[in-house]
């Protein structure tokens, strides 16, 4: 016979479960209502951020950069292709592409066919290990436990690269890779230094010229370009002069905290940096949440794809 101290025990034990049970059914629905949100919603919220950088010499007239980065492409992104078509009623005077561009061995034609109407403006762009080597099958949590390597076993499958860059410099698009260039648009004379993915071990430096070469008195700016801003490679931009650098790589953190912190950089700059304009020892640092995530992580949270307006100003504006 159970006595009335067992059974009230017995009685709470009893409720302690139902609770828990039901605690841990509503924790059930909660997470697949979020990770069907993150999934179907936010992965196609495309979104385009406004920044602004005085970095022009005094009384140069605007000048705008479409900044697009990680589209991670695979066929069948209708979403997405028509967000890329959109952004050419924004008018750049420059497209910067910083790279990620393939998450499938045939999207190729897809990720031309999307970035269409970009080709019609002057274009620069460095490739991202995504524009090199497919994505492979593995654990998602493996991105938050920091900068994402290859193991030794995993044999990398190889992206078409140089289709794909043959495919951007038909249509008029230049590579910085490992390269410096300079281009002259509407005035402004731009002179880049750009460098092949980091994350990956790929980049050497080009520098900038020496001022002493330039041989115009056209407004200029010095622009640093890489797809994964490690902090060597920021670093190199500024010793090297670089008055603002663009860069992808960090998806903004892709699955964020509420307000949109990150929790990793996927790379060696801190989280909060992720996705925005920062500063690297005074300098403007441009860095995109992206346009798409890995095929095989398909979700972001607190986090939407973005394409990012930057206009450049003059310094007394
Ligand atoms: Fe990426």
């Amino acid at each position: 016979m159970k006595t009335s101290s067992s059974s009230t025990v017995a009685a709470s034990a009893a409720t302690l479960a139902k609770v828990t049970g039901s605690v841990a059914a509503a924790g059930v629905v909660a997470g697949a209502a979020t990770a069907a949100y993150a999934h179907f919603y936010e992965l196609n919220n495309f979104k385009v951020r406004h920044e602004t950088l005085p970095v022009l010499p005094a009384g140069t007239p605007d000048f705008t950069i479409l900044h697009i980065s990680d589209m991670h492409m695979i066929p069948g992104q209708t979403k997405k292709h028509n967000f890329m078509h959109s952004l050419a009623a924004i008018q750049p005077d420059l497209v910067i592409n910083t790279g990620d561009n393939l998450s499938h061995m045939g999207a190729l034609p897809s990720l031309v066919d999307a970035l269409d109407p970009l080709f019609d403006f002057p274009g620069v762009y460095v490739p991202g290990s995504n524009c090199y080597f497919a994505p492979e099958l593995k654990n998602p949590l493996r991105y938050f436990k920091g900068p994402s390597k290859r193991g030794p076993e995993e044999e990398p499958q190889a992206l078409p690269t140089q289709k794909m860059h043959d495919a951007f410099n038909a249509r008029g698009w230049i590579d910085l890779i490992n390269r410096y260039e300079t281009l002259s648009i509407n005035g402004l004379r731009l002179e880049f230094s750009g460098v092949d993915d980091p994350h990956i071990g790929y980049d050497e430096h080009p520098g900038f010229a020496p001022s002493a070469t330039q041989i115009t008195d056209e407004p200029s700016v010095r622009l640093g370009v890489a797809h994964a801003p490690y902090l060597r490679t920021l670093n190199a931009f500024v010793d090297d002069g670089a008055q603002a650098i663009f860069a992808g790589h960090t998806h903004g953190g892709q699955v964020c905290l509420p307000g949109g912190r990150a929790l990793v950089s996927n790379c060696d700059i801190e989280p909060s940096r992720a996705k925005g304009v920062s500063l690297q020892n005074g300098v403007p640092v441009q860095i995109s949440a992206g346009l798409g995530t890995s095929r095989y992580a398909a979700v972001r949270l607190f986090c939407p794809p973005e394409a990012i307006v930057v206009t450049l100003t003059a310094s007394d504006k």
